[in-house]
This record gives structure tokens, sequence and C-alpha cells, in this order.
């Protein structure tokens, strides 16, 4: 790259050898600044780099001067010739540490105060302190890295997707409600008092629309902005690389996906993904893992005692079975060396994820040990199993329950019962904790399609609303049980992507029906009224000829954080919000001016402190 501007002949991290005698223009901060007497040294830093300048009382005594008085992250101009450092003088560390920049003469373009942290990659600066400042650590290697990884991520992802005939098509950031399952951030209208914009939870609808529209194959690197509770992967807004085909099905988009980030991963880390990629169908990963976004470097499962046929005689298993519920256990190969306060932690991990608590043994040749041996052993008097693994004093049902776990000597068994969506999180939990316990979670990453998700979700109240949005289409076979009022056990046509434990990315296959589009508007509970209200665009545009399509969006900044070896999203985006969706840059979310309120038809309100989330 060629970094020569009005304001510079070179970059600070262009010059080598090969530039010895020759004389440079060059701009850019003061990294730091040291003085030896008659000489004086200045790291100048930029963007691309850090090259020495020097200046020496005798030889340049004009850039002696020049250089004295600058501080840190002055912003300078200096004129020069580049020479070979002293013998002895290389920094084998730095690509430009062969020469240096002999100093003729410096012009400070704009002087900086003392800065609230060092410009050091070493410094360890709280985030909030980073957020306040993002211009200052942007100046860090870092979030240089990073800024540069994603360019050229982005970059991988455009150039395969037009390769492939897709039209990039930008939609509109102020538009109608999308249901994501967020909450809408509105925007009042001046043209039109009393109503409201909402900002796009994503481009569903217009994406959708493209395709009736003939677009054929859409994309777009798109903003999207969800009023959510945050967490360490969620961001108010966000950024998606999302996708639309017409004339395909899951197949398609399965291959294209794969194909775009091999493109990525090829581009980022040096190395394609071997294709195609594992599938696993919805139900298969929670019976296996108690999640729809397994992390499968972590190898623990998950076993159903009650379908197994454990009788344990275990009051508690058998009330919570006889009430409907869950009896599943962990089996942690090598467990047994877990110390008693491990253990603890992953039993505190159950409860947080809101399970009454687990039971566990460790298992050894001469028998359980801990809160459920007592209801493995054999009672007093008895004579114990002859246990085909040999562990000794089990009675038949712990013999029985210690099978269906194939668990060992030497094994920490973890079980959980429960109610089944508390047991769900509970599992969940217990298998991420002791997997880590047991540094099991590591290893190449795994990506896996999650498939065939439920149509819709059961809502904490007892309603049902769509597992993925109203515009997924149903697996065809369940139609009939669907329009017989059926809700809960509807397969859906949408498919996720997880990378280590992390949803990436979603889709489906789209209604293109309107009628049953319609049914599935009443499916949830939305009035015809409402239905026609608030989607009658959508429902219009199904009128005048569409083509069966379907689509994807991959959320770009949790891909990236993954990719880029990031510890949070927020490492990844240059202007992040805080967790109460603020910005401690600029003091966004703020109230406006009296008169801006009034030609908006609002009336001020006192701003309520921040919930701390
Ligand atoms: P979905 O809502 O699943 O699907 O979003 C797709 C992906 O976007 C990312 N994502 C987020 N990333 C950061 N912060 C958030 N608050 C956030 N919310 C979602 C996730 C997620 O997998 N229109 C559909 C896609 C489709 O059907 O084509 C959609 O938006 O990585």
């Amino acid at each position: 790259m060629n970094g020569a501007t009005a304001m510079r002949s070179h970059t600070c991290g262009e010059l080598r050898a090969k530039d010895i005698g020759s004389e440079v223009l060059l701009s850019g901060w003061v990294a730091n600044r040291r003085d030896h007497g008659p000489v004086r040294f200045v790291d100048l830093r930029d963007r691309y780099g850090i090259i020495q300048l020097i200046a020496e009382q005798d030889a340049s005594p004009a850039g002696m001067e020049g250089l004295n008085g600058l501080h840190p992250e002055d912003v300078i101009q200096v004129r020069g010739t580049v020479r070979r450092r002293a013998a002895g003088q290389h920094n084998a560390e730095r690509p430009t540490g062969e020469v240096e920049v002999m100093v003729a003469a410096v012009e400070k373009i704009s002087a900086a105060v003392r800065l609230p942290f060092e410009i050091a990659d070493y410094i360890d600066v709280p985030e909030e302190m980073r957020l306040r400042f993002r211009y200052l650590d942007m100046r860090r290697s870092p979030l240089q890295e990073r800024m540069k990884l994603r360019t050229q991520a982005n970059h991988a992802f455009r150039c395969a997707l037009v390769a492939e005939g897709f039209y990039e098509i930008e939609t509109p950031m102020l538009t109608r409600s999308t249901p994501e399952g967020a909450r809408d951030y509105l925007v009042p209208s001046r043209m039109r008092l009393g109503s409201w914009y909402a900002l796009p939870q994503s481009p569903q609808l217009f994406k959708q629309l493209s395709m009736v529209g003939g677009m054929d194959k859409y994309f777009q690197i798109a903003r999207c902005m969800r009023d959510e509770d945050l967490r360490a992967d969620r961001q108010p807004e966000f950024t998606q690389l999302d996708m639309e085909m017409s004339f395909v099905d899951e197949e398609d988009v399965f291959a294209l996906v794969e194909r775009v980030m091999s493109a990525v991963y090829l581009a980022i880390n040096g190395q394609a993904l071997a294709l195609p990629l594992q599938r696993m169908s919805f139900t298969e990963s929670v019976r296996r893992f108690a999640t729809d976004k397994p992390d499968l470097r972590n190898p623990l499962e998950v076993v159903d005692l009650a379908s197994e046929g454990c009788h344990l005689g275990f009051s508690l298993f058998n009330d919570v079975l006889h009430k409907g519920g869950w009896v599943r256990g962990i089996r942690v190969p090598g467990g047994g060396s877990l110390s008693r306060k491990q253990i603890d932690s992953i039993e505190t991990a159950a409860k947080d994820a809101g399970a009454g608590g687990a039971a566990w043994c460790k298992v050894a040749e001469e028998g359980p040990s801990g809160p459920l041996s007592r209801f493995l052993k054999v009672a007093e008097g008895e004579t114990p199993i002859d246990c085909p693994v040999k562990i000794g004093g089990l009675s038949r049902g712990g013999a029985d329950f210690l099978k269906a776990l194939e668990a060992l000597p030497g094994d920490l068994v973890v079980t959980i019962a429960d109610a089944p969506r508390r047991a769900l999180t509970a599992l969940d939990a217990v298998r991420n904790k002791a997997g880590q316990l047991m540094d099991f979670i590591q290893g190449p990453d795994r990506l896996l399609w999650i498939t065939e998700f439920p149509l819709f979700e059961e809502t904490e109240a007892g309603g049902y609303h769509p597992a993925h949005h109203p515009f997924t289409c149903p697996v065809m076979e369940d139609l009939p049980a669907l329009l017989a009022g059926e809700k809960a056990s509807i397969r859906s046509r949408a498919y996720d992507l997880v990378l280590n434990g992390v949803e990436l990315g979603s889709g489906s296959v789209r209604i293109h029906d309107r009628d049953l589009q319609k049914t599935i508007f009443a499916a949830i509970g939305l009035s015809e009224e409402v239905a026609n209200e608030r989607f009658s665009f959508l429902l219009e545009a199904f009128r005048y000829g569409v083509p069966p399509h379907a689509g994807f969006a991959i959320g770009l900044d949790r891909l990236y954080a993954l990719l880029f070896g990031a510890d949070t999203i927020r490492d990844v985006i240059a202007f992040p919000k805080t967790a109460t969706a603020s910005c401690p840059l600029t003091g966004a979310p703020s109230v406006v001016d009296d008169h801006q309120m009034e030609e908006l038809g609002l009336s001020q309100r006192t701003p309520a402190p921040l919930n701390e989330a």
C-alpha cells in the first residue's frame, strides 16, 4: 500500500533499509520522547506503525529545537532524512527498526493535553474508561487490529456473495415494527404528529419483499436495533450479514452459508472450513446437550434416567417424575478428582440456573460416595449386585443407575430432578461448569447446524409465540395438526448456525402463501384486524405472485468476537454501548431541547436514573 498523501511521503510503518538516504515527510502522533543530552529521540506513531525520529544538537539544531517540549499524543509533521540506526541500536521487534529519521524540521499540528490513560497496549484500562474515550482506546493495537480484521471479513463476505450473484440492497432504517421478539426503538414523526417509525429489528420483511420484487438473491450488512435486556453477547444495535434467496429450500441456504462462512475462515484464519458442516435436529440437541446451541467441544452428554428405567426408590426423583418433571444426569469422566469446593460450584451453577439443586456422587471401585450414594448402595446385610464394571457395594437400583450413565470408577455423576424448563437450564449450566472445571472445552472450532426447530415456543404465561418469527414456514406434514389447533408439537423449517455454544445465525424457509401466513398470525393470537393493520403491506404483496424463498442472518459481532479471539462483542464494535444501552462517549441517550419535543408533539419528562442491568 502506498501511504503518501499531501501531508506525508510515507506512513510511520513504511520505512526500511531500502529508503536510507531518502528525504521524507512524516505525520503522526508522538508516542514517546527521550532526551539524551545532545541527542533527542521521538517515536512517531500512526495506524501503520512506529518510526524513530532523532535529532542531534550538532547535526540538526532546528530538528533538536522542534522536538523540544513535545507531549505524548501531540500531532506533528516532520521533514528529515532516513538513515541506518547506529550499530547495536537496531530494534528487531519493529518492522522499521533498522532505520531512523534524522529530523530537519518539525511542525506541531495539534497539541494534546494530559491523557486519561497512556496509549500503551500493556496497560489495563477499565472498560468504562475505554468506552468514554473510545477514540484513545482506538489508538492501541487491539482495536486497530480488530477493525482491520472486521474490514477483511466484511470484504470476504461481500466478495463471496457478489461472486454468487447477490445484489447488495439497502433497506430503510425508518420503518414499521418488524417482530423479532424484542421491543422496538421508536422515532416520533414530526410530519404526522402522534405517529411513530420503528427502527428495524432486522430487515426481515424488506428482504422478503425484495424477493417478491424479483431480486432473487439479496444481501446486506445490516444494522439492527433491538430494545432488549442486554447480555454479554447482545448489543442494542448490532450488525447482521442478512441474506435471502428465491426458489430455494433449506439445502440451498445451508450450502450457500457454508460457502460464504468458509470464505471468511479462509480470509481470517488462512484455512477454509471442512464442509459440509455437521447437522443436528433441535430435538436431538436438547436431549443430548440440554440446549439448542451446544458447544460440541464439551464432550459431556445428558442421560434421561427416567427413560433408562432407573427405579431408584428415591422419593424426590419419583415425585418429580409423577409431576411430569425430568430426572436427568451427566457423567463427568474423571470428575472424581474434583474437590468438594469445585463440586459445590457445579451445584451453585445449577441453582443459579433456577433448579432446586443438584444431587451428585463420586464413583470408585469400593463404591459410590457423596450425597447420592446412599440411594445407590446396597442395604446393610444384603448382597451387593455383581457389577460388570468393578464398582462395589451397589444395590440393584444403584447398578442400573450407574449403568445408564455408563459411569466408571473415577467419575463424577451429577443429577437434576426438576420441572422440564428448569431442569433444562440447570443441565446446561452443569454441563458447562463441569466441562470448564475439567478443562474439556478446548480444541478446534465446532460449527454445526441445528434444524427442525419447533414453530412455537410456550411463554411463561402459558401462551405461544413464534420460536423464530411469524414468517417461518411450518413443516407441511404438521399442517393438519396446526389447523386443528395444535401448537406445541408443530415443527418449523427454521435453522440456526452454532459456533462453540454461541448462536451465530438464524434463518428459515418462509411462508409464501397468503392464507398460511394469516393462519400463523391467528395462531399467535393476532386478530385478523390487527394482522391486517400491521402487515397489510406484506399480505397485499403476497397477492401479486410470490416466489418460494428462504434466508439467513449471521450476527457479525458474535462471529467476529469468536473469530478474532475477543472477550466480548463490545471489543469488536467500534463504538459499542454499555450494559444499560448507553454510550459513555456521547452521553446518549440524553434529554433533548424543549422546542424539539414541542415540534414532535411530546411532553418532556425528567429522565429516570438508569437501571443498572
Ligand atoms: P435473529 O433474530 O435470530 O434472526 O438474529 C440473527 C442473528 O443476529 C444476532 N443477534 C444479535 N447480536 C448481537 N446483539 C443482539 N441483540 C442480537 N440479536 C440477534 C445473533 C442471531 O443469531 N430476520 C431473522 C433472520 C432470518 O430469518 O433470516 C433474524 O434477525 O447472532
